[in-house]
């Protein structure tokens, strides 16, 4: 049973963003005639296979200008909130033209704090803006006693914590009328009091709360270094039906006294080790992929060739599948 209110209706006379996207887009139909109509791209859903970007507003302009052929946008929900900002006006046409994904970073499902209404009705007025094909968020948590940190930390994988994540997640697909993905994190130290492995975490909050999973690659393999993980196993255990999304991103190496770890930057090229890792779960997954690249974001190019670069990978391995 959830807690939340839903939040008052807008005044009918109210034109928000929102409001002004819809209107933009029922002209354009009715002008578009029916035959051009039927090609423009059906927005609700991704592609499988499709590969993505993660949009960051230092390639707002250029993407607006040159709409480079990607499957799809993914864009950090919370730097959308505000109605009739410039990136709300940036969305509003980039919509017209990709599937777009919400990926949150701010719910902090993982915390025991109240979940927070503001947040949430935002969050709920995005989404019913703009219908993305895809919300997903962390297994994590960033918010203590209403103090929010600025990273997403992990959880300890004990029944406790499976049993508070599970019912926030519950609370808030609850509220917002739709399935979220949930993605595996990164950590940097692992707690010694879980008692389950990770991707058996993740299959079961899959399986109490009907949600999706967003697979990082990197993360997994950044795990995999700095935990001892074994990442083959990760993939051969994870629920694979149920994960819609996955993610390719880049790490930095740093030393840490007489030992190397790896750090999820997500500010350079995809890691020859986790292509690999791309090329093998694509035998079993065609769920679309995503790169991301948060810090010392590269020009357009060569994002857009991290891009292609993933088409290449699954394409090899379709053709290594049709071979035999
Ligand atoms: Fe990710």
């Amino acid at each position: 049973m959830s807690n939340w209110q839903q939040p008052d209706k807008r005044k009918e006379t109210h034109i928000d963003s929102c409001s002004v996207y819809s209107l933009k887009k029922w002209q354009l139909m009715l002008m578009t005639p029916a035959n051009s109509r039927a090609n423009y791209p059906d927005h609700s859903s991704i592609a499988d296979n499709a590969i993505g970007i993660g949009l960051r507003s230092t390639h707002h302009q250029q993407i607006l200008q040159q709409l480079p052929k990607v499957g799809w946008l993914e864009v950090h929900s919370e730097n959308f909130f505000i109605e009739n900002s410039a990136q709300r006006q940036v969305l509003d046409q980039l919509a017209e033209h990709y599937p777009l994904s919400f990926h949150g970073i701010g719910l902090s499902l993982g915390s025991t704090d109240p979940l927070n209404q503001s947040h949430l009705q935002q969050m709920k007025a995005l989404i019913d803006c703009y219908k993305p094909a895809l919300i997903s968020e962390h297994l994590s948590w960033s918010s203590n006693n209403s103090r929010y940190f600025n990273d997403l930390l992990p959880v300890p994988y004990t029944q406790e914590s499976l049993d508070i994540f599970c019912d926030r997640l519950n609370q808030v697909q609850d509220f917002l009328g739709r399935p979220l993905l949930i993605e595996n994190p990164t950590a940097y130290l692992s707690f010694s009091d879980s008692s389950m492995h990770e991707w058996e975490f993740l299959n079961e909050i899959q399986r109490r709360c009907q949600c999706g999973l967003l697979l990082d690659l990197n993360n997994i393999y950044v795990n995999s270094i700095n935990l001892g993980l074994n990442a083959q196993e990760y993939l051969r255990q994870i629920d694979v039906e149920a994960v819609r999304e996955i993610h390719l991103a880049g790490f930095t190496r740093r030393q840490l006294d007489n030992a190397e770890i790896l750090i999820d930057t997500h500010g350079s090229k995809v890691s020859k080790p986790v292509w690999q890792l791309f090329r093998d779960f694509r035998q079993s997954c065609n769920a679309p992929a995503l790169v991301e690249w948060d810090t010392d974001i590269p020009a357009l190019e060569e994002l857009l060739s991290q891009a292609e670069m993933a088409s290449q990978h699954q394409e090899a391995v379709a053709s290594k599948e049709q071979k035999f």
